[in-house]
């Protein structure tokens, strides 16, 4: 049976292959023909076409905040990824990579659309559990870790150890926030309208917690007063409200996480500092401001949005560990 990790993330889907490492990754997205229903555009081409398509043409994302809200795309939308990276007719275990506390009936539903995009096996692992063993942190009984992933949709906080989460909770906070919180702020501060895949790049791109951080980049918008379009150049300065906002949050409650902590357990928690993953962790002098904020080190893994997926081809590929961590 071939085994996959699959994180079918609000933002983008991401499937590890037991032997060949991640095989894709791609934005969970879809186009449909409003009047028929019909899937016109899937992933990455779909995505493309955000903000740009006719007005007979939506654009749809199928998981919400790290929940599935439409079974019909979400299960084309799978289909369509498990062609592009395994052979018709192979059967397939999966090992799905979900928020921390994630609900029985969420769950429900990834189990019928992963069904129905014909996987044979399906089981169940926490993020929190995932992004640490894709970090390559070893998880045992007797030592427990404390993890961050911000998403899209979703943040993890969890301290735990190979025995369970100690304390955790899963918010709908993450970058799909601070693009649409950009949007706005664009539109304040330069009276410039611009779309969300402009202001996704420009998050991306000079989002920064460094202070006296001077990046830039020129963005192109609708000049909300003429109607023209216009460009501008916007610094990371410009940005930093939308962002930090969302991450001081994030650190609220992951200092809520803490104190529930027992006292051995945030003694242990503070000797191994804070592993940190998720798109958002790409944002440059993430680590550091967390780290100040939360008074304990943080570490970033090379590629901090694919730690999750590399954690569930880790636990996938080792039936024993998968025993240990998947949701029964
Ligand atoms: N360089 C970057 N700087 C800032 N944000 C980034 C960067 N690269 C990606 N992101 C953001 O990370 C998010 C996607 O991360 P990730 O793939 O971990 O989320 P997801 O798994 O799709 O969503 P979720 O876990 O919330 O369901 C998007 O909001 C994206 O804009
Ligand atoms: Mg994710």
């Amino acid at each position: 049976m071939l085994k996959l990790a699959i994180d079918f993330g609000t933002s983008v889907t991401k499937i590890y292959k037991i032997g060949s490492g991640i095989v894709l990754a791609e934005a969970t997205c879809v186009t449909v023909q409003k009047d028929t229903g019909e899937i016109r555009a899937f992933g990455n081409e779909a995505k493309r076409l955000l903000g740009k398509t006719a007005e007979q043409t939506d654009v749809c994302f199928p998981v919400y905040e790290g929940e599935i809200v439409s079974e019909r795309l979400a299960g084309a939308l799978l289909e369509y990824f498990l062609r592009k990276v395994v052979k018709r007719g192979t059967s397939v275990e999966a090992l799905f990579c979900v928020p921390c506390g994630y609900k029985v009936e969420s769950r429900e539903k990834v189990y019928r659309v992963a069904k129905a995009a014909g996987i044979s096996r399906v089981n169940f692992a926490e993020t929190p559990f995932l992004s640490v063993l894709g970090q390559d942190v070893p998880l045992s009984e007797s030592n427990p870790v404390f993890a961050i992933d911000i998403g899209a949709g979703v943040t993890s906080i969890a301290a735990f150890s190979l025995d369970g989460i100690i304390a955790g909770l899963s918010m709908n906070v993450g970058g799909s926030n601070m693009d649409v919180h950009i949007i706005d702020h664009i539109a304040d501060t330069f009276s410039l309208k611009i779309g969300s895949l402009t202001s996704e790049k420009l998050k991306n791109t000079v989002g920064s917690l460094i202070e006296d951080d001077n990046q830039s980049t020129i963005i192109n918008g609708r000049d909300i007063k003429s109607g023209r379009p216009r460009s501008v150049s916007v610094s990371s300065a410009d940005i930093v409200f939308p962002i930090k906002v969302y991450i001081d949050k994030i650190a609220e409650y992951a200092e809520l996480v803490l104190k529930k902590l027992p006292a051995e357990v945030s003694a242990a928690m503070l000797k191994n500092g804070l592993y940190l993953s998720g798109g958002v962790c790409n944002i440059a002098g993430l680590a550091e401001y967390m780290s100040n904020k939360l008074q304990m080190e943080a570490h970033l893994s090379g590629d901090p949005q694919m730690a999750v997926v590399l954690g569930g081809g880790r636990a996938v590929g080792n039936p024993a560990l998968l025993r240990r961590i998947r949701l029964e």
